[in-house]
């Protein structure tokens, strides 16, 4: 087939778009570079269409849907954190950019379009599991663009009769996320100051929990995306339906590099929800899904890849 993943510079687009090369696919990517980087495709690079541009910008995302069948779209600025500091440039990077990529996706007639979604938009609340029936309540700029993009691909696919789908990931984790700054994923964080000898930061009391996903669980459930059966513009998990505290990640951290397990307390970041885990019901019944790997495989292989990546 014949697909488009945007973002797929990025750290979840990388791996998506691995895989779906791996798997016989032909494969463009349209990113602006924004974060991600074209090493991240790695060994794929020469099997890849990488076209840099900005999904936000309608005849960039014209030009990148051209001839094909499914896309992904994996591009954002994915941080609650820096949405709060800057929420036009999260709108734009999320909402924005969601639309003019469905538009351009049913002006070109693509027959499918899954999107990369966010537990984020299920804010803060007292039941748990997170189920698909709840109703979102979104706490940043961030999670409310995630949402509105989410509601666009309802009504493209009511409207417009375009296959939608999206997958709300719940903290993804692995090889290449990029520890490059504040607002980067905390196991990225946490890994890369114990290998640097440097004392990483809790926002917060470090009780929060969330169902931290390997990324490779999140690559298999948007492969089953790709041939499932009946998608019109729901909204599934993807998570692995167990949650971990942050004391807990960095004591698991601390072991596997022979750090130490403390951290510098700051005060809890606005925004952020303390507990997070999904039902992961639903993804099981319209996709097949389940989880590959388990938390603590996948931090193992995230460890070590960051020791090879940034340790001594
Ligand atoms: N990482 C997580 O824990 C997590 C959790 C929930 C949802 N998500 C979603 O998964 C997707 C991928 O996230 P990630 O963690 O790989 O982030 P990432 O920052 O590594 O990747 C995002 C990619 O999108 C690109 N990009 C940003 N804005 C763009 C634009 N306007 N046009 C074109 N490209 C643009 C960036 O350069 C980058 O390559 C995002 O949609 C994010 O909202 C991620």
């Amino acid at each position: 087939m014949k697909i488009l993943v945007t973002g797929g510079a990025g750290f979840i687009g990388s791996h998506l778009s691995v895989a779906l090369v791996k798997a016989g696919h032909d494969v463009r990517v349209l990113d602006n570079l924004f974060s991600g980087k074209r090493h991240n495709l790695g060994d794929v690079r020469g099997d890849v269409e990488i076209v840099k541009g900005d999904c936000a910008d309608p005849r960039a995302a014209r030009k990148a849907v051209q001839g094909i069948e499914v896309v992904y779209h994996e591009a954002a600025v994915p941080s609650v954190a820096r949405s709060v500091d800057q929420p036009s440039l999260s709108h734009r990077a999320n909402a924005t950019a969601t639309l003019e990529m469905l538009n351009a996706a049913r002006d070109a007639g693509v027959r499918r379009f899954i999107y990369a979604g966010s537990s984020s938009v299920y804010g803060e609340r007292k039941e748990s599991p997170k189920r698909e029936s709840m109703e979102p309540k979104p706490l940043s700029p961030y999670a409310v663009g995630k949402l509105m993009g989410e509601h666009y691909l309802r009504i493209f696919h009511e409207l417009y009769g375009l296959e939608t789908l999206t997958l709300r990931y719940f903290n993804v984790f692995g090889p290449r996320q990029d520890p490059g700054s504040p607002y980067s994923g905390v196991i990225s964080l946490f890994t890369t100051a114990l290998l640097e000898g440097r004392t990483p930061v809790i926002y917060g009391d470090g009780g929060q929990t969330r169902d931290f996903t390997f990324v490779a669980n999140v690559v298999a459930g948007n492969l089953k995306a790709l041939k499932a059966r009946g998608l019109a513009g729901q909204s599934v998990n993807l998570a692995t339906g167990r949650s971990v505290s942050l004391k807990q990640v960095l004591a698991a951290i601390a072991k596997q590099t022979g750090g130490v397990a403390k951290a510098t307390r700051k005060p809890a970041r606005k925004g952020d929800i303390r507990h997070s885990l999904a039902d992961i019901g639903l993804a099981r019944k319209l996709l097949g899904y389940r989880p590959l790997v388990d938390f603590e495989t996948g931090l193992r292989r995230t460890v070590d890849w960051y020791r090879q990546a940034y340790g001594a």
